[in-house]
Formats: structure tokens, sequence, C-alpha cells
């Protein structure tokens, strides 16, 4: 068994201690906690199974490269090439131009063979976010592959219709690999999909929206200091699809966005600029049982929304805006006016700006109808799980240079008796934020959540009433939580955080104890009754979802999808058995 060592987990270290950010009390405790994030075994590559028929096969590349991005200077990126090995001519579709992997088209019920080939300089492995797979086919960094090495995917494609990404996953790189280029979109049809004749071709339009920082050379540029890690990392530019001002030239009939957020830490809160609603279809997990209209609609980042955009009536020459509108609470006040500020950027992450427009370039007489029901989904009820007064609990807890699950730190098999799941079952699970110890839900839930020793000790409330249970804020007479100046360290870092848990899709039950103003100014974005696999919580919320674990035992990785909290071990495994 070989060790790999992370040079960038390195630079981390060195980083953190120009930032002067020794000066924190909890310094010692995440020096070991970083420790013990540095091992993780290397197996050999998986090689195709003889006994394997596959429908559809891919050959997926992943290697250095330059694409034009910026006017001048080409920018050095890495990126995934794919070619069709069998299978439909539509599984691979190139975006041309841009340094996002091709879009893989898959059908519910398809066998499937990807090899991925590494051609980067060092190692990677990649994860199809959304899909449920098999523990070893869902690019576990244990299974990462180093330059030259190939390893063999074949799973049955069991999902319903829906948008999933694949990226990178390898240990503590998966933001780098993304950030420089390493990102796709696998759309998913199914049967139940196709009749509804939702707009195709031409007029379904994949919008994958990420933020970068250039430099002079137009070189994108990454993580510069500790607190690029810690409140995440924000670009200065929004790209589309790869592309900077992106504009999409549209027919004055309906159409369906396919939106991702890609960015490694960016939230958007997306709305027209006429303020004509955004009518939502589907979320991660697919199509909703009926459309919802909303003013505006979050999303977060490893999020997808389908959204119907229909211009019939719109006339020729006519342009629409879709903006990220103003919102706070989703960072520290103090961090609030610095991030994506940089270099008199307007991009702060909760302004006012621009992701892409639309113009309306020709008239037609025709548009497809919205249709009033989408899909049947089988909704959950506390009856139907496993443990209906003892939800699995999932912890966040924040403080200086430690964003931490269930109060440890990822490390490869480090499993808590509270993440062992019965495969097959139907689990309640409970996301909170464990500011301080002994959190209430956990006694109330009558949880032992081993070693939940939050703050480490180097944390200290002095005083400062660090108890928030959930109660007092539903009722209103709690503190603005996380709203800035209340509650210590463990409040001043409070951050919204998307919470991703790979395996199949989950619905929400109960999403409570979002407060103040911040939250006023995100609440009504959510689309929280769909499937979804990963979702956005707010500092001082709490949430119930209730997530299925079927057909396949094994490690399977649940984290924060800011992904430079991801890389900082704001990740854990649950073991399905
Ligand atoms: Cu999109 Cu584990 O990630
Ligand atoms: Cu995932
Ligand atoms: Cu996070």
């Amino acid at each position: 068994m070989t060790h790999t060592t992370n040079p960038h987990r390195r630079r981390f270290i060195k980083t953190a201690g120009t930032a002067g950010l020794l000066a924190w009390s909890g310094l010692p405790g995440w020096l070991s906690a970083m420790e013990g994030m540095g091992h993780m075994p290397k197996l050999p590559a998986r090689r195709a199974s003889p006994n394997f028929r596959p429908d559809v096969e891919v050959d997926l590349i992943c290697k250095p490269s330059a694409v034009s991005i910026l006017p001048g200077q080409a920018t050095r990126v890495m990126r995934y090439t794919a070619t069709l090995v069998r299978g439909p001519a539509d599984t691979v579709s190139e975006i041309p131009g841009s340094y996002l992997g091709p879009i893989l088209r898959f059908q519910k019920g398809q066998k499937i063979r990807i090899n991925l080939h590494n051609q980067l300089n060092e190692a990677s492995i990649t994860h199809w976010h959304g899909l449920h797979v098999p523990a070893e086919m869902d690019g576990h960094p244990l299974y990462a592959i180093d330059k030259g090495e190939t390893f063999v995917y074949e799973f049955a494609m069991l999902n319903r219709a829906s948008m999933n990404i694949y990226h990178p996953h390898p240990h503590n790189a998966t933001a780098r690999q993304v950030y420089m280029g390493l990102a796709g979109a696998i759309l998913v049809n199914d049967s139940e999909e196709a009749k509804l004749d939702l707009p195709a071709g031409e007029y379904e339009v994949p919008i994958v929206i990420q933020d970068r920082m250039f430099d002079v050379s137009n070189q994108f540029q990454y993580v510069r200091h500790m607190h690029d890690r810690m409140m995440g990392f924000y670009g200065d530019r929004i790209l589309v699809n790869g592309f900077a001002n992106f504009r999409l030239d549209v027919a004055s009939r309906a159409y369906r966005f396919r939106i991702m957020n890609g960015s490694t830490a960016r939230i958007y809160k997306l709305a027209w600029d006429d303020n004509t609603p955004v009518t939502v279809i589907g979320t991660d997990g697919g199509l909703l049982e009926h459309p919802v209209e909303k003013p505006y609609v979050m999303l977060a980042p490893g999020e997808r929304l389908d959204v119907w955009a229909d211009f019939s009536g719109r006339s020729v020459g006519s342009q629409l805006v879709m903006r990220s509108r103003s919102f706070s609470g989703a960072l520290p006040r103090m961090a609030e006016h610095m991030m994506g500020g940089m270099h008199g950027s307007p991009l702060t992450m909760g302004s006012d700006y621009p992701i892409f427009s639309v113009k309306v370039g020709r008239q037609v007489s025709d548009s497809p109808k919205l249709p009033k029901s989408l899909s049947s989904i089988r909704r959950y009820g506390l009856n139907d799980t496993a443990n209906p007064g003892k939800p699995v609990p999932i912890g966040i807890s924040e403080g200086p240079m430690r964003m931490l699950l269930n109060g440890r730190p990822y490390a490869y098999n480090d499993v808590l008796p509270s993440e062992r799941i019965p495969v097959d079952s139907v689990q309640l699970m409970e996301i909170f934020h464990a500011h301080g110890g002994g959190h209430q839900a956990d006694e109330s839930a009558g949880h032992r959540m081993g070693g939940m020793g939050m703050m480490g000790g180097g944390m200290r409330h002095g005083g400062m009433g660090m108890r928030h249970g959930s109660e007092q804020q539903a009722n209103g007479t709690g503190s603005r939580m996380g709203m800035g100046g209340m509650g210590g360290m463990g409040m001043m870092m409070s951050m919204a955080h998307p919470i991703h848990f790979h395996g199949q899709y989950f619905q929400i039950f109960e999403r409570s104890g979002g407060s103040g103003a911040g939250y006023a100014s995100v609440k009504d974005g959510f689309v929280d009754n769909g499937w979804k696999d990963t979702v956005l919580v707010m500092p001082g919320e709490r949430l119930k979802l209730i997530k299925p674990f079927e057909d396949f035992k094994g490690l399977f990785m649940f984290h924060c999808h800011n992904l430079e909290h991801e890389d900082m071990g704001m990740m854990r495994e649950f073991s399905v058995e």
C-alpha cells in the first residue's frame, strides 16, 4: 500500500502561516486534523470486466489543454474530451470552443462503460455527481489513477431523467481540478420525460455557470491565501459554458434551460431582469411533479435547475438578462464585502450582476406549451424511514481553519457509528449547525455523536450565548444567527454550505431555523419539492431529509460542495453495509 502526498496541502499549510492566522487559538487542533487527512491508499486501476456487455462505451480523457476565453492569450486549462466507442451518436456532444467537457447523454437502463484515461500530470478520478452507481464506480479518491493509467467504469443507468455532473474527486484536489476546467454535464433521459415532448435539440440549452479569476496574461488564478479556502474561492468574472459575456440568440418560443452551478463556491440568486418569474420544472434529480414559479431561484455549487423559458410574444431584437440578484447572509459579514470583490470587480457574492443574456433573433408562430403535470414523485413520509425518531445527524461546525462535518475532518474509512447505514433502508437525516459542544438536536433525537468535540477546545465561546437551539430561533426570539456580531468565533464564521450526498437522490422533508434579513433575502428561492442531491443550508438552518440507500454497499461520501471546504476536509463517508 502506497500513500499519495499532496503538494497542494503543503502549500496550504505554508500560506496559512503567512496569513497571520497563527493567532487563532484553534491552530494546533487544525494542524493535527490536517495530518489525519493525508493518507489515502492507492489501488490498481480497475479494468474492464469480460462479462459486462455495454450498450454504450465512451473513452473519456482528462488532460492539460489551452483554450481561448478572453481576447488575447489563450488560457491554460485542464479539460475532458470524449470519443464514442459504441452506442447512440448523440451520447457525446462537444461544446465547441469550451474548456468544459462534452455533454454526455444517456438513457435510463443503458449499460455504460467509460474508460477514463488520465493524461494530467497528477492523480485524478472522475465522479458522476448525482448518479446511483456502485461504490467502486463512484469516483471515490481511493480509486484515483496516476498519469498514463486508465480506470474502467461499468454501471447501469438507474437514474430517472435528470441533469448530473461529472467532475474529478481526487483526495484534497477536487476544487483545483474543477477550477482548472474539469467538469461536464450528464443528461439522462427516460420514457416518462419523453412523453412530455419538452423542448429538445437546439431548444434545450445547457447553462453551466462558473466564476473565474484571470491574471494579466489571461491565466486562471486560484487560491491565494487562507481566506480563499475558508470562505471559498470567488472569481471576478462569470463564465457560462466556458464563455465570457455569454449571449444566446433565441426564437420567440419556449426553451428548456438546463442550468448547473459549476462554480467552486459562488452561490447565485437567479432572476430575469424584467421580473418575469422563473419557471422551474426540475431540480438536481429531474422533473418536479408540477412547474413552479419563483421570483428568483437560489443555486448553490453542485445544484441544477431545469427552467422553462418562454420567449413567445417577445419581438425580434428584444433582450432578457438572467441576473444574480443581491442577497446577504451566506458569508460571515466580515467576509461579505471582500469575496470576489478584489481588483475593484463588482462581483462580490450577493451583489447584483448579470449572468447571461438572451436576444430574440427570429419570430416563430409555434411554441410548445408548458405541461401542467411533469412527472410523478413518490413522496416519502416519516413512516417510510427506518429511523423516524432518530435522524442520522449531519453536524456542520465552523471555526478558524476548520470546516467540519460531524466534528471530524475527512479521513478515509473513519466511520462514526452514526455514519453506518444499513443497505436497502430509507433514512431520515438531519443537517444542523453544531456550534459548541453537545447540540440540542443530538440530545432530543437521542443521539450520541462520537467524537463531536466541535471547536476542538481551541475555541472558547466566552459567554457569548453560543447555545442556539432551533426552538429559540424558530419562534423568532433567537439572536440573528450568522448575521454577524453575535455569539463569538463560531458565529463569526457562520456561513452557507451546500451539502451534497453521493448515491441516490433525497427529498427535503423540512427546513427550519432560518432567520434574519439575510435569510429573508434568499428564502423564496429554494425549490425543495423535487429530488435533490445537494442542498443549500443557510446559517442557523436545520434541515430534515429523507434519503434511500438502496442496492449498493460500500463507502459513499457526503460533503460540502463548496469545493474549497471539501478539500479542507469538510467531508465524511457513510459506510452502507
Ligand atoms: Cu459533485 Cu462528491 O461531488
Ligand atoms: Cu457527488
Ligand atoms: Cu461549506
